[in-house]
């Protein structure tokens, strides 16, 4: 089962010249940035670098005022009020706070999720939400609510219903922030290994260097407004 072939595979993100604003002020400058299918990319850099804003302005929170994007198939200049939920289904996306609704079960936070994105048939949402579920290890907790699980075992549910419409690229934003080192660990090995199952790209903004050492990958880094890459400097 080799998939390290991957130099011919799909781009799945594609900024170019970039700039990323939250409101007037110019956060990050001259973005490119490339991330092909079932890639694992860590995104880096200090508190306040822009980490958040570049993620925002992929899942279309920020919109993007200059430079091209293009991210699992769209185009970031040509989105609507109509698109916008499409491409939202397309990723998956994670915070550090888990957002679950807390007064329902882990069964119908994913049930919920499905129906918003357009299930209705009741078996296949049924069979979706057992075998995602089960995908993160929670086969045996779909009756318990928010609040009877770990920290860890939230950030699996969110998780969990992330990857409920199969997404092509899972943007997660410090999903590790609010979990002891032992639970980061776990989580993020969860996350690689979802995401080599299923080739879906990650891009996973984290400010643990511990994580960095611990677990290597290709590294973005965020620093004096600019996106550096460090695989794009490897290569120079
Ligand atoms: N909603 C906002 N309105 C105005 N400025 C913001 C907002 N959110 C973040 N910023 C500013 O944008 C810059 C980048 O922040 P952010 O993208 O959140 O960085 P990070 O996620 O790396 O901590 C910071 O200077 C921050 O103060
Ligand atoms: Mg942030």
């Amino acid at each position: 089962m080799s998939n390290s072939t991957t130099i011919s595979s799909e781009t799945i993100l594609s900024l170019q010249n970039a700039v990323i604003y939250q409101d007037t002020n110019l956060v990050l400058r001259n973005v490119d940035l490339q991330i092909r299918q079932g890639e694992f990319v860590y995104l880096i850099g200090k508190t306040g670098s822009g980490k958040s804003s570049l993620l925002k302005t992929l899942y279309a929170a920020l919109p993007l005022k200059e430079g091209s994007g293009k991210v699992v198939g769209f185009d970031l200049h040509q989105l609507n009020r109509r698109n916008i939920p499409l491409l939202r289904r397309r990723l998956g996306i994670v915070f550090q706070d888990f957002n679950l609704l807390n007064d329902r079960s882990v069964y119908q936070n994913l049930n919920f999720t499905l129906k918003a994105t357009g299930w209705t048939n009741k078996q296949l949402i049924e069979q979706r939400i057992t075998e995602t579920l089960h995908s993160v290890g929670l086969a045996d907790k779909g009756q318990k609510m928010p609040h009877q699980l770990s920290g860890g075992e939230q950030q699996r549910v969110v998780i969990a219903r992330a990857l409920l419409n199969t997404p092509q690229l899972i943007v997660a934003d410090e999903p590790t922030g609010n979990l002891d080192p032992e639970t980061s660990d776990e989580i993020l090995l969860l996350m690689r290994h979802l995401a080599k199952l299923n080739n879906t790209a990650v891009l996973f903004a984290t400010h643990d260097y511990r994580i960095l050492e611990n677990f290597p990958a290709r590294i973005i880094r965020c620093i004096d407004g600019r996106v550096v890459d460090d695989q794009a400097m490897e290569i120079i």
